[in-house]
């Protein structure tokens, strides 16, 4: 079954908890969490004190999409505040397997994401060492973007080593009622979705449309 995985970054900040309760009523079963730092992105959202906040109110799988520099440095805060799993970008890790190797001796998830325009060669090498491949669909940064259609090719490059290895293929960015086919097509397993659920006037409804429509 695809899953749709709800990303805070388009909730109302101003009241997580309630918009937390709402897509996990409505069967969600991980929630996305963008972190960025104003330096490899240009948007600026949360910390860890936030994430270890939204561990005490729900038992969502908690996803933690790092779009920060120096990921090393503060991995080990998000495992403590309650990351089930942590992501961290290609781009900016210096040591991958020795990142991802903490990340899992700290007791979470390790995920690996890669960016539009990096080619797929950049993660081939660490996809034997994952838990969860990431691939961004948009330029990280901001909700609301378009689909980059192209950014799918790496979910049919990613698929022979995820069924070997056994981790789930994700992508973030520009998931819609409309884009959704073609990323389940490609073989997607997850599917981030900020604007489409939160964005929404009613996000339980905007998520279960969403679920029942990529497993249609
Ligand atoms: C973008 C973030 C996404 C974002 C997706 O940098 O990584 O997780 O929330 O938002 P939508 O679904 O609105 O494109
Ligand atoms: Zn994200």
């Amino acid at each position: 079954m695809v899953q749709i995985v709800p990303s805070l970054l388009s909730a109302n900040f101003a009241n997580l908890e309630q918009q937390i309760h709402l897509v996990e009523t409505a069967g969600a079963k991980r929630l996305h969490i963008d972190v960025m730092d104003g330096h490899f992105v240009p948007n600026i959202t949360i910390g860890p004190l936030v994430v270890s906040a939204i561990r005490k109110i729900t038992t969502l799988h908690l996803e933690t999409h790092l779009m920060i520099e120096n990921p090393e440095n503060y991995i080990p805060q998000f495992v403590s505040a309650g990351s089930d799993t942590v992501i961290i970008h290609v781009e900016t890790t210096k040591d991958i397997p020795g990142e991802l190797k903490r990340i899992r001796s700290l007791g979470a998830r390790a995920g690996l994401v890669i960016n539009p325009p990096t080619p797929f060669t950049s993660v081939e090498p660490f996809l034997s060492m994952i838990n969860h491949l990431l691939i961004m669909t948009v330029n990280p940064g901001f909700g609301g973007q378009k689909m980059i259609q192209s950014a799918l090719e790496k979910v049919r490059l990613a698929k022979s080593a995820a069924q070997k290895y056994g981790f789930p293929i994700e992508i973030d960015g520009g998931v819609n009622l409309v884009t959704l086919a073609s990323a389940v097509s490609a073989g997607t397993d997850l599917l981030v979705a900020g604007n489409a659920v939160f964005g929404e006037s009613d996000p339980a409804l905007a998520f279960m449309d969403l679920e029942r429509r990529a497993n249609a």
